[in-house]
């Protein structure tokens, strides 16, 4: 941990049993940390009084009733309990942040979409701030759906801090570090690594490199999950020992601060007179936790034809019906391709979930040209899509041999809804209005007789 990069008042844990670099490893572990010692109550979660003189406050993610497997909730210790970081609320402009529903009239959202990286610009934005909506989907009054996000940051968030009461945020960086402080501990972001920040949970963001891009998905259903991994058995995939929860971390800061939530898709915001990311210890299973996507364990076919790309999900926020996610997130990392005889890039298809892809960083196999690095697409409910001419002809004449594909990174947020296009996506984002014709050089190679065609 760089010392020079954190506030003063800063207290992190140095040593916990098992811990490297600041995190423990896991995937909804039961973790307990402490920044000062004896801060965490052994034995019971709520003492008569809490040493240090801490307040004991309970955070809770899931129902109190949920099934046993899905209750999620952690309990901290911290200067004030978390009334005093609230006051009065203020209700603030954030006009390029949209919540679903939101179907604008005029907006075709129905089409093949492509949108190069939305650029910088001078105006001084945060990571919440900078934060530009293209996409909603269902509903966040009925907490199902999704919205995508690009975040375009240039100043760190130094006295402000912000929660989301209406959903999870899945942050994927693409360009530039973050430094993400937030109450359970302090996570290190950098492109290709990504980081999930619970529902009600407070934080803010500095910018090491000071400036930073990157793509948001904002879950406002359940949270998301490893997949079910059927007959892949219990390794690959996503490994559970490579998500990292932060240690606990807190800022002891007496001076003026503000607060902003985010509620039913309004923001809010309230001034109060400290910090609020006072927790001196916790312990859980209601946590953020970043993952670096270079340790997916990618697998794939071995003889012929491909699997679905369901074997790419990295996470998953499942709704009620089974195997009908609210949103997949899924990447397409480095990897080998040995499947014989069989069109390598993606197949063509229509989908009845809603695709939005991004470009961290690289290639991405299907489209060669004009999806580059924090550049967009979307491919909607049943709109269909597949390689452009340039990876057909090349895919259809291409060895068998084995051949790695390298300097490639992409992701897709895959929603069961519909995705609705913002104003900002359809007139503001650099769109790329002949995407659609990157299809046009596929040709009519039937002539009525048989025999392969060139
Ligand atoms: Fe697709």
């Amino acid at each position: 941990m760089n010392k020079q990069t954190q506030p003063k008042g800063f207290v992190q844990a140095a040593s916990n049993i098992g811990v490297t670099e600041g995190y423990m490893p896991g995937f909804g572990n039961d973790f307990e940390t402490e920044a000062l010692p004896g801060a965490l109550p052994v034995g019971r979660n709520s003492p008569q009084r809490v040493e240090y003189g801490l307040y004991a406050e309970q955070l809770s993610g899931s129902p109190f009733t949920a099934p046993h497997a899905t209750l999620e909730r952690s309990w901290m210790y911290r200067i004030r309990p978390s009334v005093k970081h609230v006051s009065r609320f203020k209700k603030v402009d954030m006009s390029y942040w949209k919540t679903a529903p939101h179907v604008i009239d005029d907006v075709i959202s129905l089409g093949q979409y492509r949108w190069d990286p939305v650029p910088f610009n001078d105006e001084k934005l945060t990571f919440v701030t900078g934060m530009r909506t293209m996409t909603t989907a269902g509903d966040v009054g009925t907490q199902v759906g999704m919205a995508s996000h690009v975040y375009l940051a240039n100043t760190d968030m130094e006295d402000d801090y912000f929660y989301s009461a209406d959903s999870e945020l899945l942050v994927v960086p693409q360009d530039g570090r973050l430094k993400i402080f937030t109450e359970f501990g302090i996570i290190d972001l950098e492109p290709l690594e990504i980081c999930v920040l619970p529902r009600g949970m407070v934080f803010k963001v500095t910018l090491p490199d000071g400036q930073a891009r990157g793509f948001v998905c904002e879950n406002y259903g359940a949270k998301f999950t490893l997949p079910h991994r059927g007959p892949i058995g219990a390794n690959c995939l996503a490994n559970p020992r490579d998500f990292k929860t932060p240690v606990a971390a807190f800022e002891e800061k007496e001076t003026p601060c503000r607060v902003t939530v985010k509620w039913c898709g309004q923001f809010h915001t309230c001034e109060i007179g400290h910090s609020p990311l006072d927790v001196v210890a916790w312990h859980g299973n209601y946590a953020p936790y970043k993952y670096d996507l270079r340790t997916y364990a990618t697998i794939g076919s071995i003889s012929f034809d491909h699997p679905d790309p369901s074997i790419f999900t990295v996470l998953t926020a499942p709704t009620a019906e089974e195997g009908t996610a609210n949103i997949d997130f899924v990447i397409f990392p480095e990897r080998w391709l040995a499947n014989e005889n069989t069109f390598r890039p993606p197949w063509y298809h229509k989908n009845i979930m809603s695709e939005l892809m991004g470009n961290v960083y690289g290639v991405y196999d299907a489209k060669p040209k004009g999806f580059i690095p924090g550049g967009i697409s979307l491919h909607n409910c049943m709109l269909p899509h597949g390689p452009d001419n340039n990876a057909f002809e090349h895919a259809t004449k291409e060895s068998w041999d084995p051949v790695k594909l390298t300097n490639t990174m992409s992701f897709m947020f895959e929603t069961r809804f519909p995705q609705q296009l913002t104003r900002f996506a359809a007139d503001e984002a650099p769109l790329q209005d002949d995407y659609v014709d990157c299809w046009d050089g596929l040709e009519k190679k039937f002539d009525g007789t048989p025999g392969l065609k060139d």
